[in-house]
């Protein structure tokens, strides 16, 4: 789908449709909706009159041949009250108009929205939703509707090349946050580990990043008892993949962000099985993998001044003849040993090498992605990542950048007094606590190999799939995380503020 700006007035392009937003009880907001308005002799207001529920989020009316205005039809879009709308706000409400037009035949329309913000806020936010709503998880459809699309949509907005830059920096992130969902859209029967690594390994053709894959003699030679204990009941062999972005001129005391995503291509539990009821959605449990892989394409185009590293740790949890029990005790390549009472924790022992080997890669900071756990989806639900850190200012960033991008994360505490759930009798460690606090004896478990390391954990069990479709997004695979953390990649030339 091609989105370009149009600087001519909205009412005098002839198109498939118009689409505009709308405000509850304000209708009609100021710019460019007034001058429609006028253009319309007062359909829109008289409209907005007559059905109160028009403005509310995501509401649509659809007309036709709508008088004075050279456009076939004209769609309303609901964006919720006036004194709230927000650069999010948009980008949903554009990513709604998109899905709708697409379901009522229309192949090409023009999106005319205002908003007090910026231009590029607005020409960034609204082409973001829109190709974001364009995702369809369907791929193994063999009769999908191809007359189902939308081919082009023209942003009204002034030809200015900061609309320009804006409109290309949305590209940027919101391929990869596609690139992201599909891959864990793909079934874990396509996308085993092996197939993953070469994903990998064709952005790295793609895009110049450095690649380096780790396999099982690799990672025993170094000793990643936590990882190889995971992948030793699948036949399917694991792999750490390691992507690198170098900036063409780095300071030597630029920080290093190392990003560690959780990709387990399939959790059935292993011998911890898990129910049948729902198993199937255990191949999103490599969103986290995903989701780095996703941030580092987008990073070798945006070209960040400081060092970023992707470790994905990627296996299948099986059970077996040669899987690991409960009970079994592993050494991490920290040193720490681990017994495994429970081999359905799976992520945060591959999770617990691949941090360690971040370290010793040298990476300052470290944020790891992974649907880690149930219980972050019975704290938090589906609308909120879980954050857990143990560096305040390294969150604060990282608080700032979902802000901008939309991408809602709700931190969660990790005191010390729950470290008491993690004993073990026999080992350094229990892989999990009591039934209590689960999402966050995880993370305290992780925070034991991010030692001293600035590092910030996101639970993305409740977030990475939407289970419901919503106006601005199909079901499926949400990919999210993915431009917060290219957001934050970004700002990491300002990350002087980050010492202390
Ligand atoms: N991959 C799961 C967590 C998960 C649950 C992701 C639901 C997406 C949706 C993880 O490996 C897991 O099985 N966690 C267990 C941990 C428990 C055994 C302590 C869980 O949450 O039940
Ligand atoms: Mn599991
Ligand atoms: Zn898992």
């Amino acid at each position: 789908m091609n989105i370009t700006v149009n600087p001519q007035s909205p009412d005098t392009i002839a198109t498939e449709a118009l689409a505009i937003l709308v405000f509850e009880k304000d209708g009609l907001g100021a710019e460019p909706a007034r001058r429609l308005d006028a253009a319309t002799g007062g359909l829109l207001a008289e409209l907005c009159h007559s059905d109160p529920s028009a403005g509310k989020a995501f509401e649509t009316t659809l007309l036709f041949r709508p008088a004075g205005l050279a456009a076939r039809r004209l769609l309303l879009v609901g964006a919720g009250k006036a004194e709230s709308f927000t650069a999010d706000q948009l980008r949903k409400a554009a990513g709604a108009a998109l899905r709708y037009l697409k379901n009522h035949g229309v192949h090409e329309f023009v999106l005319a929205a205002g908003g007090s913000f910026t231009l590029e806020a607005r020409v960034q936010a609204a082409a973001e939703g829109l190709w974001i709503a364009d995702f369809e998880p369907d791929s193994y459809k063999t009769d999908r509707q191809d007359d189902r699309r939308i081919d082009a949509v023209a942003l009204a907005a002034p030809a200015d090349p900061a609309a320009q830059a804006a409109l290309e920096r949305a590209r940027i992130g919101a391929r990869a946050q596609n690139f992201a969902r599909e891959l864990i859209n793909e079934p874990a029967n396509r996308l085993t580990p092996s197939e993953l690594v070469a994903r990998a390994r064709q952005v790295a053709a793609e895009t110049g990043l450095d690649l380096e894959v780790l396999d099982r003699q690799a990672m025993t030679a170094l000793k990643m008892g936590a990882l190889l204990g995971v992948a030793q009941g699948s036949d399917e062999p694991p792999a750490l993949i390691i992507l690198r972005y170098r900036p063409p001129t780095a300071s030597p005391s630029a920080p290093h962000l190392g990003l560690v995503g959780k990709a387990v291509t399939f959790d059935s539990g292993g011998i911890s099985i898990k129910p049948a009821e729902g198993m199937e959605k255990m191949k999103y449990d490599m969103a986290g993998g995903a989701t780095m892989i996703a941030v580092m394409r987008a990073l070798a185009e945006l070209k960040p001044s400081a060092p970023v590293t992707a470790f994905v740790p990627t296996v299948e949890n099986m059970p077996g003849g040669r899987a690991q029990r409960p009970g079994d005790v592993q050494t991490t390549m920290s040193g720490k040993t681990v017994e495994v009472i429970n081999t359905d924790a799976e992520g945060r022992l591959i999770l617990a090498d691949a941090l360690t080997y971040a370290r010793r890669q040298g990476c300052t900071h470290l944020v790891d992605a992974a649907t880690l756990t149930g219980a972050i989806v019975v704290a938090l639900g589906h609308h909120n990542v879980g954050v857990f850190a143990n560096h305040q200012p390294f969150l604060n960033h990282l608080l700032d950048s979902a802000r901008r991008c939309g991408e809602k994360m709700w931190p969660m505490p990790l005191d010390d007094d729950y470290k008491d759930q993690l004993k073990s009798l026999i080992a350094d460690l229990p892989n999990v606590g009591n039934r209590w606090g689960g999402a966050i004896t995880a993370a305290m478990f992780l925070k034991e190999f991010a030692e001293t390391t600035p590092w910030i954990h996101l639970d993305i069990a409740g977030t990475a799939w939407l289970e419901e479709s919503r106006p601005y997004m199909p079901k499926g695979p949400s990919g999210v995380a993915v431009r917060t953390l290219i957001d934050l990649a970004q700002q990491m030339s300002d990350w002087a503020t980050l010492s202390g």
